[in-house]
């Protein structure tokens, strides 16, 4: 997976279909040559052979030029980037040092290469610390003017395309340095035209995609709200110009992290592409005592000369694996009901002990109390951070009795790192919340973050929240996180360490989450931030699914969807199904069938005829939604190229797929076929939509006819499965005359 040429100097890491190449020059430099699709050998001079300048120098105040030796600081690629340097393009880390200086010039010392990879303490990060599928190669760099070190990590897969990097400053120069930038991830592109996909969003309009050629203006991909960040989200795909999502390389690149971030991504004068992406420097400035060090979070990029779903299959593969935790990573999730959309904040013990009752009928597993229990919430107004039982309202364990009783589970909806300026806990200790005394901090939501930077704080906070899972046995928990971070202020780290509250806050959520994993970890965690506003690999660590987005309307939901898709499992996306009206309940459930299921309704106003369909809807989850847990995802159809969008969803045995499509604006008949991927060509598929068996070749080479006229709004779910299984399954229930498939497949 990782070698290193001792005559060239030059590092290899590569498995069967990646490669990665970079060697260290002669003034120390790691100097990045290739990146992409496997390359068994590079001859280090062609890729650098643009370098037309020999490098001069002053020394003793006299010209050195050595006659033989051609490199340049402006046109090179580097591994990481100095600041203040003859490289102009983007830096990769910014050291005030104690002279005040900024120069950050980091030079190769000594590099070991090791199985897995230690965790990184405090920060969410790939889980591969005794992986034997997985080397990683520790460079250690060296200011050449000082005592500061800079590590480098890369961890390879040999059975993922996926590379990890993360980066580290240690500081022994004696006295205490200023570190104002660390990037986790550099990549320079040599050549190439490339497109940048990211998404943007905002509330209920959560992560909408958006394709920019990059040229040579810089484009930054960037969040400073503190954690909840709908404006942009934390994973992007570079891909060739002309690559779509079947060919082409694509690059994805996701960072585990979920406070502020930045991408910054834009071609040089030579028109190369220079990608840093890594904790955002706005705001950040971080005092490093003589021997601290400061990690930069884990940055995972994921490879595929097979178009973006390749790429989207190895970052699934890894999420799944290697993030998730581990209880709930590739299990199926139970199907849960949650209140907030049948009674928001008005309901109480007999309210919610129908709602059980009802949900159970209809072949629902988990029943969810949102906001409104503790203190005296009646709206959003009041009580964050009294986290005791409003006993006047709901009767907490006779609910949870009453559901488990009925074998059903149940979950609570917390909102664990804000307070309410009307609370207890406000009023007893002011110096929990963070903002800025010296203004009047805006309140979004009636609400202020608290200090999370103050361990004290993270631990009363902790304790509040864990009595009520140490007290009731609560199997489910939605963790939510309804505002942003804005005139910040901590009287625990005073005036002088503002720029490290960004990060040391979620540094504090991060460690609430846990101690909350560490002491319940067969508590479900589902994290929410407004709906999908904090989706990023780091809550992921903890949580192994997050609510989409607060739209349950389900035609805004499929471009939500669609575009979540492509960087996150779909395991990992709270989708439910509403009682908004425009589609039926049946269509509803075929868009949040592709997600972590469930509803948001009051199913004691449902008609006999909608409960009928969803008990129905409920059994066909329940058989077929191991293959949305576990399966290949492909993107067949963008919403936002066209009128329609399809994916599909392969079972690794490729015997089973779910092939999804919607169509926007009613359309009369018109030839549309939509090619299928990930099916065995030489298998038999029996179609549940069309009653028919095809070989898989048909699908793959012609693909699925739709021709037919199309409304507005038509929902259609194809569930294709290998037919030897099928003859005993779906011809004994659906009484199909044998006949009448053999016809079809002879
Ligand atoms: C957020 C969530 C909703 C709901 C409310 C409760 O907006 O996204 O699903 O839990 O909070 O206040």
């Amino acid at each position: 997976m990782i070698k290193f040429d001792e005559k060239r100097k030059l590092f290899s890491l590569y498995n069967k279909e990646f490669s990665y190449y970079f060697y260290i020059n002669k003034l120390g430099y790691l100097i990045h040559l290739y990146s992409g699709e496997y390359l068994s050998d590079l001859d280090v001079e062609r890729l650098t052979e643009r370098y037309s300048e020999r490098y001069a120098y002053l020394d003793n105040d006299k010209e050195i030029c050595d006659e033989s030796y051609y490199f340049s600081l402006q046109a090179s690629n580097f591994e990481c980037s100095g600041f203040n340097t003859a490289d102009k393009r983007g830096n990769f880390a910014i050291i005030k040092n104690s002279d005040n200086s900024l120069l950050t010039d980091f030079r190769y010392v000594k590099h070991e290469i090791v199985y897995g990879k230690k965790p990184i303490k405090g920060l969410p990060h790939a889980r591969i610390e005794n992986a034997k599928n997985v080397e990683t190669l520790i460079i250690t760099l060296k200011d050449v003017r000082s005592e500061v070190y800079l590590e480098l990590y890369y961890s390879i897969f040999d059975d993922l395309n996926i590379l990890i990097r993360n980066s580290k400053i240690i500081n022994k120069t004696g006295s205490s340095i200023n570190l104002l930038k660390l990037s986790s991830m550099q990549v320079d592109f040599p050549y190439g035209n490339y497109n940048l996909i990211s998404t943007y969003g905002t509330w209920s309009k959560d992560r909408q995609l958006e394709e920019t050629r990059i040229n040579h203006n810089k484009i930054v991909i960037s969040d400073n709200h503190g954690a909840r960040g709908f404006y942009h989200n934390s994973s992007i795909i570079i891909k060739e110009k002309d690559t779509n999502l079947f060919n082409g390389s694509a690059y994805i690149f996701s960072l585990i992290y979920s406070g502020n971030f930045s991408f910054e991504v834009g071609q040089d004068e030579l028109g190369q592409t220079r990608l840093i992406c890594g904790i955002n420097d706005e705001n950040f400035y971080f005092a490093m005592p003589h021997n601290t060090s400061f990690t930069a979070p884990e940055c995972v990029m994921s490879f595929s000369s097979q178009g973006i779903n390749g790429a989207t299959h190895h970052m699934h593969d890894f999420v799944r694996n290697y993030i998730l935790p581990k209880t709930f990573a590739l299990k199926e999730r139970p199907i849960l009901i949650n209140s907030w959309e049948a009674y928001y904040f008005d309901f109480d013990t007999n309210k919610i002990i129908s709602l059980i009752e009802e949900a159970k009928k209809l072949g629902i597993e988990l029943v969810v109390l949102d906001d409104g229990w503790f203190g005296k919430r009646s709206d959003d107004k009041t009580s964050l951070g009294d986290w005791n039982i409003n006993l006047e309202k709901i009767d907490l364990k006779k609910v949870i009795d009453y559901a488990h009783s009925n074998k059903m589970k149940f979950g609570i909806w917390v909102e664990p790192e804000m307070i309410s300026p009307d609370s207890a806990l406000f009023r007893n200790h002011p110096e929990f919340a963070l903002y800025n005394r010296n203004i009047k901090p805006t309140l979004f939501r009636h609400q202020l973050p608290l200090d999370l930077t103050n361990p004290k704080v993270v631990d009363f906070i902790y304790e509040s929240i864990s009595k009520i899972f140490r007290n009731y046995k609560i199997d489910y928990c939605k963790w939510d996180f309804n505002r942003y971070l804005s005139e910040i202020g901590s009287l625990y780290l005073g005036k002088d360490k503002e720029g490290e509250i960004y990060h040391r806050f979620i540094l504090g959520s991060y460690k609430l989450l846990e101690n909350f994993v560490n002491e319940f970890p067969n508590v479900l965690l589902e994290t929410c931030a407004s709906g999908g506003g904090r989706f990023d690999l780091g809550m992921l660590y903890y949580s192994p699914q997050i609510w989409g987005s607060d739209e349950t309307d389900p035609t805004a939901r499929v471009e939500i969807q669609y575009s979540t898709n492509f960087f996150y499992p779909l395991s990992t996306i709270g989708a439910h199904v509403s009682a908004r009206p425009y589609l039926t309940y049946q269509d509803k459930a075929i868009i949040s069938a592709f997600g972590t299921f469930g509803y948001e309704l009051d199913p004691l106003k449902l008609s006999k005829e909608d409960k009928d369909k969803i008990i129905e809807i409920n059994k066909l989850i329940k058989e077929w939604h191991h293959v949305v847990t576990l399966g290949d995802y492909y993107a067949l159809k963008s919403p936002i190229e066209g009128n329609y969008a399809s994916w599909m969803v392969v079972s690794k045995n490729k015997r089973e797929a779910l092939v999804f499509h919607f169509n926007f604006r009613r359309e009369p008949t018109y030839a549309r076929y939509i090619k299928l991927y990930g099916l065995d060509p030489d298998l038999y598929y029996f179609n549940s939509l069309t009653n028919t068996i095809y070989k898989g070749e048909f699908y793959l080479r012609v693909g699925l006819n739709i021709s037919a006229p199309l409304n507005e709004g038509t929902t259609m779910l194809f569930i294709l499965k290998a037919v030897n299984y099928l003859e005993k399954t779906i011809f004994e229930k659906k009484q199909m005359k044998n006949q009448q498939v053999r016809d079809k497949i002879f």
